[in-house]
């Protein structure tokens, strides 16, 4: 992907009008300053999708998506930022510039293009050791044995890493690539006598490559008991281990055709899928299913079916990457393999008629994988138990969107446990209204009233004006530069509960020099998405009464004083009553000194 220098991502935003190219996309309608449309990010049938003209930001008050306009791009068609800018670049007619970069960058990139030739060099090399007669007969053998077939050792690209301590190396350094970058490559070690040998020795070579197929790792395999079974690459400039998914240049376009990924567990697993026409399947690397994992995937398809093997571990691992992929908006089954069993043990063993019948019989949805797990984690006999589970399955059947779907789960639900329908559905009403409550935006944010509540201690309602506050504060703060200044003198940054406004106000202190306010600069800059969410809901939202914001921010830093101040005060209340019950004299006096200051502090606030 070309890099795309930070000014011309600056002249793109400038002539790609935030509404213009949303409206290409959904159909929008103009509602005061801003415009407001149907979400494409999620189902909904009255429109909380809004786009502001002035800020150039968009958010969803449904499903909570927000950012700029390459943002947008981004989630709408899968990309990622370069691409997405790329795509609107070419759009309103901006040239992204072929070769003017830094010389910092320049270097960064001419290491990557070493590392990936060395990879090349070395995967080759494996390779062709395979088909040797005489060093070919042990990995030859042992891939007879497990049933590889001549053409997936080939499409894999399978090698063998001789028992000797430097072959690659000396092959290597004869190209050109010296002991150094072979080290930093993770292909070779540096000895203590200081000299460099192999780091693969004696092991199966998989290739492991990104989605384009270059290869960026490798995983060696034993051919004996030895450990570990498998040595792997470690993280490089251009292998992260996160966000890669072995097979996945095979498999992309088999996942697109029958929109669907499987995800297995093992290299092993994949090849024999291979083998016995299964195509559209990756593995996730031994380690648990990441998020950069899910949305690298779900630029072929939402639907995911996970394989994980049949152990305790694989199943946790499902279980991980499952709730990952649900919340990045995939549709996620489970198969059942039979006990102890991986994929690859199970096509040897019965061929892949019985492997399509197993994910018709045997592939468990979300909600039917989590009542498997839940029932196996209660006591059903009691109605705690049965409780205990309809609590752990409803925020999963809440999100569901087809009620008929709804209805078909709540009745699995109810049978299963021998409860009646009806009272799942009214704990299902009542969790719904909880979650209304603790949503403090949805619920203050129409309340058109100048009068600020000053007086928030503890407790129930009073708690979210001291919120509401701390996130209008927030917003005042992001704002304007010369709110931040201000608040950050009389509060300092650390003020709110609310962890993602924390977050947010360091952030910002950090790349304070070079900010220049914008909305959408900070919104893209940030990279956690919740932070980012947060950040467009906050600029979307709008300040209570007639907007003066010097007052506003003069209401909400008493109001967070008062807080602090009377949550002193209790704090001292409490000691001196413990000291009276304990028959303590001794620093009462002080702490009653401080008592008194704390109320005058108070009244004064209050004036
Ligand atoms: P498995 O132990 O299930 O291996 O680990 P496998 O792929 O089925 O291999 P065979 O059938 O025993 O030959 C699953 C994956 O976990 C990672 C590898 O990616 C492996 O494919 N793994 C496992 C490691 O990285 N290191 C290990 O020591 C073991
Ligand atoms: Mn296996």
């Amino acid at each position: 992907m070309k890099f795309v220098p930070p000014e011309i991502i600056d002249e793109i935003r400038g002539k790609a009008d935030i509404v213009e190219i949303i409206s290409d996309y959904v159909s929008l309608k103009r509602q005061g300053k801003n415009y407001v449309g149907l979400c494409p990010f999620h189902l909904e049938d009255t429109p909380s999708f809004t786009v502001s003209p002035d800020k150039q930001i968009f958010y969803c008050f449904g499903c909570h998506k927000g950012g700029g306009v390459i943002n947008f791009i981004m989630d709408q068609e899968n990309l990622t930022f370069p691409e997405a800018a790329a795509k609107l670049a070419e759009k309103v007619g901006v040239v992204i510039p072929e070769v003017d970069i830094s010389v910092q960058d320049y270097n960064k990139q001419s290491e990557i293009r070493r590392l990936l030739e060395m990879h090349e060099l070395a995967a080759e090399f494996y390779h062709k050791i395979i088909f040797d007669p005489e060093k070919g007969k042990l990995p030859l053998t042992y891939l007879k044995k497990r049933e590889v077939a001549l053409d997936v050792i080939k499409t894999f690209y399978l090698g063998y890493a001789p028992p000797y301590w430097n072959t690659l190396v000396k092959y290597l350094s004869s190209k050109g690539f010296t002991p150094e970058e072979m080290e930093k490559a993770g292909l070779a070690a540096k000895s203590d006598k200081g000299t460099y040998y192999d780091k693969f020795r004696n092991r199966l070579m998989f290739p492991i490559r990104d989605y384009r197929g270059k290869v960026i790792a490798f995983g060696g395999r034993v051919m004996g008991d030895e450990l570990p079974k498998y040595l792997n690459s470690p993280e490089t400039p251009i292998f992260n281990k996160s966000q890669s998914l072995y097979g996945l240049n095979l498999a992309a376009g088999y996942i697109r055709q029958f929109d669907e990924a499987i995800i297995m567990e093992g290299y092993m697993d994949v090849l024999t899928a291979f083998q016995f026409g299964i195509k559209n399947a990756v593995a996730s690397l031994g380690t648990s299913l990441t998020a950069e994992q899910g949305k690298l995937l779900k630029r072929y398809s939402s639907n995911v079916l996970i394989a994980y093997d049949a152990d305790t571990a694989g199943a946790k691992a499902a279980y991980r990457g499952l709730e990952i992929l649900q919340n990045i908006g995939f549709r996620v089954r489970v198969l059942q393999l039979p006990n102890k069993m991986d994929p690859d043990d199970f096509l040897h063993k019965y061929n892949y008629g019985a492997w399509v019948q197993l994910v018709q019989n045997k592939s468990l949805s979300l909600v039917e994988y989590k009542l498997q797990a839940a029932m196996g984690k209660y006591n059903l006999k009691t109605i705690q138990g049965k409780a205990d589970v309809v609590k752990e399955l409803l925020p999963d059947i809440n999100r569901i969107k087809s009620q008929v779907e709804k209805d078909q789960y709540i009745k699995l639900l109810a049978n299963t446990l021998g409860i009646s329908m009806e009272s799942i559905y009214a704990d299902l009403r009542q969790s719904k209204k909880i979650v209304e409550k603790t949503d403090i935006f949805s619920k203050e944010k129409h309340t058109n009233n100048t009068q600020v509540p000053v007086t928030c201690i503890t407790g129930g309602k009073r708690q979210n004006a001291l919120a509401l506050a701390e996130m209008n504060l927030c917003k005042l703060m992001v704002e304007d530069r010369a709110t931040f200044d201000l608040v950050e003198e009389s509060l300092g940054l650390d003020f709110a509960k609310e962890e993602k406004i924390t977050a947010i106000l360091y952030f910002i202190k950090n790349i304070y020099e070079e900010f220049d306010w914008l909305p959408v600069t900070l919104i893209e800059r940030l990279e956690q998405p919740i932070l980012k969410q947060f950040t467009s809901q906050l600029f979307m939202e709008e300040l209570p009464g007639n907007n003066n914001r010097e007052l506003l921010v003069r209401d909400y830093i008493k109001t967070i004083k008062l807080y602090r101040l009377k949550k002193r005060i209790q704090e001292i209340q409490k000691i001196i009553h413990q000291h009276e019950q304990d028959n303590m004299t001794g620093d009462t006096i002080q702490l009653l000194q401080e008592f008194t200051m704390l109320q005058q502090q108070v009244q004064q606030l209050k004036r």
